[in-house]
């Protein structure tokens, strides 16, 4: 069911309140009046509009809501925001709740079937990923099936943690990087496929973390996300990386502290040798808006040496947000919701990092 409140009051301009103006809320801000909607602010320590949302002023004149609040506090947010309206449009930052949470929030959500709460799933509204998913669709359709895929999102946010900013203690390092790494998966792999790696235990999980699905009658997965830096797969982006600094830091293995570079691939190979890549950010320091950069190279072991590359320009989180919060207010999202299944998929990651950690310390003192 649409509201469209906007089109009839602002002339298709949105009025939208932002829960927690933190690092990322504080964009989120900045996204939405840049392109001429109106952002009313929430926040129970920095300056802004209200310090609740409980105080909120004409909740039902708002056309949506977005939660960026740390996890921990998503549900007890979520909840005063359907107290106050219970038809509310709430886009919810990832991880969309505590695991603890997750049973709670599916019955409130259950419980408001006028509201719409979705969860922030950036990847899955980029432009890059949906042009690299229909490159590789393109292949597997040759046919030529998936033999491997290789993702990795690697950052080190020591600075950023050393900084106060928020630590996802209920996740651990899986509230970071995994939400987008399973949005990347659920592009690239045949949709079946997807849905039995989702549904799966975690495969084989590292303390730092790299995990290696090895399911009967799925390609080879390796994946890995480091928020300390510790690159895992150096040699696999290398071919589409257009940065002098960021080959320095994939030939060396590591991120260094305070270093703004992001290393975030996904690479398929295929049945009969052809690879495509997208390298998200490969231009790193090089030009102003490098972070809006993306490229993705095919490459034929039966054709011409060189790659076909494609460039794709795109600011992934400001569409991201823009799409989802239009589609919120439409109606015209489906049912993704709350994607139940990739946080459960989260939590078990969460709870094999930890045994993990604990498996290394026993061996340390053994
Ligand atoms: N989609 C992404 O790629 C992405 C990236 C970063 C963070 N996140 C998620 O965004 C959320 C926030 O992360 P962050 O790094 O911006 O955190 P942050 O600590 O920088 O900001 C959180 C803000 O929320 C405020 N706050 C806390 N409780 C509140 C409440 N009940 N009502 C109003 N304000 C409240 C805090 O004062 C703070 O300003 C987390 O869930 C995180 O996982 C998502």
């Amino acid at each position: 069911m649409s509201r469209e409140r906007s089109d009839k009051r602002r002339g298709g301009f949105m009025r939208i309140a932002v829960a927690g103006i933190g690092a990322i809320g504080s964009r989120h801000v900045e996204n939405i009046r840049e392109v001429g909607h109106q952002a009313v602010t929430v926040d129970c320590a920095r300056p802004a509009d209200y310090a609740h949302v409980g105080q909120v002023a004409s909740p039902g004149d708002l056309d949506a809501w977005v939660v960026a609040t740390p996890t921990e506090t998503h549900l007890s947010v979520v909840e005063q925001i359907l107290r106050r309206d219970g038809g509310a449009r709430v886009l919810v930052e990832k991880p969309v709740c505590s695991p603890r949470d997750l049973a709670s929030l599916t019955r409130v959500v259950a419980n408001h079937p006028h509201a719409r709460i979705t969860v922030n799933d950036i990847y899955a509204h980029s432009a890059a990923v949906r042009k690299f998913a229909e490159v590789v669709r393109e292949i597997r359709e040759k046919p030529d099936p998936i033999r491997k895929v290789s993702v990795e999102f690697t950052k080190n946010r020591c600075r950023d943690v050393s900084l106060g900013r928020f630590v996802d203690t209920q996740y651990g390092e899986a509230g970071y990087e995994w939400f987008h790494i399973l949005s990347v998966l659920r592009a690239v792999l045949p949709s079946a496929d997807y849905d039995v790696l989702v549904r799966s235990a975690p495969g084989f999980v590292t303390p730092d973390v790299s995990v290696d699905v090895m399911l009967p009658g799925l390609p080879d997965i390796e994946l890995h996300a480091s928020t300390v830096g510790r690159i895992r797969f150096g040699k696999l982006g290398e071919p589409a990386l257009r940065s002098p600094l960021a080959l320095e830091h994939t030939a060396e293995g590591f991120i260094p502290f305070g270093s703004e570079f992001r290393y975030r691939f996904a690479r398929v190979e295929f049945a009969s040798g052809r690879e495509a890549l997208l390298a998200f950010e490969p231009y790193f320091g090089e030009a102003k808006d490098y972070r809006n950069t993306h490229l993705i190279n095919v490459r034929d072991p039966l054709g011409p040496p060189e790659w076909r590359s494609y460039t794709i320009t795109s600011n992934q989180l400001r569409e991201g947000l823009l799409v989802q919060l239009h589609n919120l207010v439409r109606g015209y999202d489906g049912p993704q919701g709350i994607r139940l299944p990739e946080h459960r998929y989260l939590t078990a990651l969460a709870e094999r990092v930890r045994d993990s950690h604990q498996h290394t310390r026993r061996a340390i003192h053994a």
